[in-house]
């Protein structure tokens, strides 16, 4: 399982450090990761312990200080603006602590619009988008819009969002963290549950300890370095 085709990531001696002007913050410092495909991979670590930050810089959003983040075998670090943009649609799923679902639009148009805009025919896309709302048991509720929806049903359909261009790799981040706790337990057996049966690399982060307990493997991040973390 480790040759280079199937490591879906590899991070290899990651740095970030944060310039403020008065301060430089060194938040992640020379850190190694690396997840084959259909890992359930879960970092918990305390408020502040660079989570978020880690999750950025594999999605892209934001740049290492130093260190090589190979996603599907290729350097994201030295990818230009337009690269990126399309290695985020066609290789990963983003989830996030708020759903981030656009006001004016259908729970159907929220989850078909990834896959338009990466080329999709409207057709096509718009069938895809209905098979992941149905996938996610949100199939009765697809023509409404995000306000008419519960904070679970939200985050049940970003869930079908970060399905719909196929991903290798789906990154969450305190993905029930705005979720009472029965809510919360549902979008964790729904987010390891298709994750195993679609084959998906998933790596979340959260403070949720019984989350953290679905994935195959755990970390902590404490001082900008990760360490295996046993189940309690
Ligand atoms: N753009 C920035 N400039 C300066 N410092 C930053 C910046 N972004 C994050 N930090 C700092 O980096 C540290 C890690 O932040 P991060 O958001 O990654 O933590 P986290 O582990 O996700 O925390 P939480 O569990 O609260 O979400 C914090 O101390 C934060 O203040
Ligand atoms: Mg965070």
């Amino acid at each position: 399982m480790n040759d280079t085709n199937e490591t879906v990531l590899r991070i290899r001696g990651l740095e970030k450090t944060f310039d403020t002007g008065a301060d430089r913050l060194t938040i992640i410092k020379d850190l190694d990761l690396t997840a084959p495909e259909g890992a359930q991979v879960a970092i918990v670590g305390e408020s502040g312990s660079g989570k978020s930050t880690l999750l950025n810089i594999i999605a892209g959003l934001d740049t290492p200080t130093r260190g090589e983040i190979l996603v599907g075998g290729r350097d994201i670090t030295s990818l230009p603006e337009d690269g990126l943009a399309r290695f985020r649609s066609k290789f990963l799923g983003l989830i996030f602590q708020f759903h981030y679902l656009l006001q004016d639009f259908s729970a159907l148009e929220n989850v078909y619009l990834p896959a338009f805009m990466a080329g999709e025919g409207r057709k096509s896309a718009l069938e895809r988008a209905k098979t992941c709302l149905e996938a996610v048991g949100m199939g009765h509720r697809m023509n409404h819009m995000p306000s008419e929806l519960s904070g679970g049903e939200r985050q049940r359909v970003s869930v079908a969002r970060s399905l719909i261009n196929d991903p290798r790799l789906i990154l969450a981040d305190e993905p029930t963290g705005n979720l009472d706790p029965a809510n919360a337990a549902m979008i964790g057996e729904l987010l390891f549950s298709l994750a195993g049966s679609y084959k998906k690399t998933l790596l979340l982060v959260t403070h949720d300890m019984e989350l953290a307990g679905r994935a195959h493997i755990r970390y902590r991040l404490k001082e900008g370095k990760l360490q295996e973390e046993p189940l309690r």
